[in-house]
């Protein structure tokens, strides 16, 4: 009698055992192996932005567990995933004084893009936003033909200095990321859902100001120093001719990115006790 409860116990504790190392493991698994998680068991693509919504601090704490699976599933691994997302977010700040060096690939960036456009949410799923992406060469031609739009329109020659200066600022980037919305599928969801369609114009903006703020984080966390300009819409036109775009498309903002040649400035922050305000904790 004494012996069969003994060995009751013995099975009982081992049972408890493994379920909380299994349950261990799945939870460890689920919540640190997120981009494996994603991209092996459900072969769904994996963002590069991915790295923004995985935390690698906390696949370094459980790495002695699962090292060779996370190496291969981070080999791709640039600076974005050595952050959690909060901490990009934390991070990501406006840069002036940009370069033409990029510490990622070409390659790498339009993935950004892409991954953004794919994932990025717009409202009822309107999928309203549109990128175009200008590297170097088309960069500083987008930089000059605002330059040539914006002279005439300034009334001094001191003024014509100082935008000409300021503007220079920005081609002296490797990049421009141009953000349009498609204002045909605003209008069809105006149509369809004529009770909001006082909004739709608004919720555009909405999605646009969503996809500027994930590729201006996530290019910061790769390295790059951003900056968002908005000289829409005196370019559009230009712009629209020079790279085959739907004349239709309104431009919202331009995303500047390059090398960090400096350090962005201070940053006042009004109290947070008039900005934030919580109930019911
Ligand atoms: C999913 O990944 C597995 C393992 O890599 C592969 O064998 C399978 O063909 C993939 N399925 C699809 C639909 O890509
Ligand atoms: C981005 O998407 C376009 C369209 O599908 C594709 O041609 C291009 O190769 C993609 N770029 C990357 C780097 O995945």
């Amino acid at each position: 009698m004494h012996n069969r409860l003994g060995s009751l116990l013995a099975i009982l504790v081992l049972t408890v055992a493994i379920v909380y190392q299994a349950n261990m493991a799945q939870s460890l698994y689920r919540t640190c192996v997120p981009t494996l998680w994603q991209s092996q068991i459900f072969n769904r693509t994996v963002p590069l932005a991915s790295s923004l919504y995985s935390n690698l601090k906390c696949i370094t704490s459980s790495s002695h567990s699962s090292q060779p699976l996370t190496r291969k599933a981070f080999s791709s691994s640039t600076m974005a995933s050595q952050k959690s997302f909060m901490d990009a977010v934390k991070t990501r700040r406006t840069y002036y004084a940009i370069n033409k060096q990029a510490p990622i690939s070409d390659d790498k960036i339009e993935e950004l893009v892409n991954d953004t456009i794919l994932h990025v949410p717009s409202s009822f799923n309107s999928q309203s936003a549109r990128a175009v992406v200008l590297f170097k060469d088309e960069h500083d031609k987008f930089w000059d033909f605002v330059i040539e739009v914006l002279k005439p329109m300034l009334p001094s020659e001191e003024q014509v200095k100082s935008s000409t200066q300021r503007i220079n600022g920005f081609r002296a980037g490797y990049g421009t990321i141009l953000f349009f919305e498609d204002p045909k599928i605003v209008t069809g969801l105006q149509t369809k859902m004529p009770l909001y369609a006082d909004k739709f114009p608004q919720w555009s903006e909405h999605t646009s100001a969503m996809h500027q703020f994930v590729l201006w984080t996530a290019l910061e966390a790769e390295g790059f120093g951003c900056n968002l300009q908005h000289y829409n819409p005196i370019v559009d036109q230009k712009a629209q001719t020079e790279w085959n775009i739907p004349q239709e498309w309104q431009l919202k903002a331009q995303l500047v990115f390059g090398g960090r040649a400096g350090e962005p400035g201070e940053k006042s922050q009004t109290p947070l006790e008039q900005r934030v305000f919580v109930h019911g904790k």
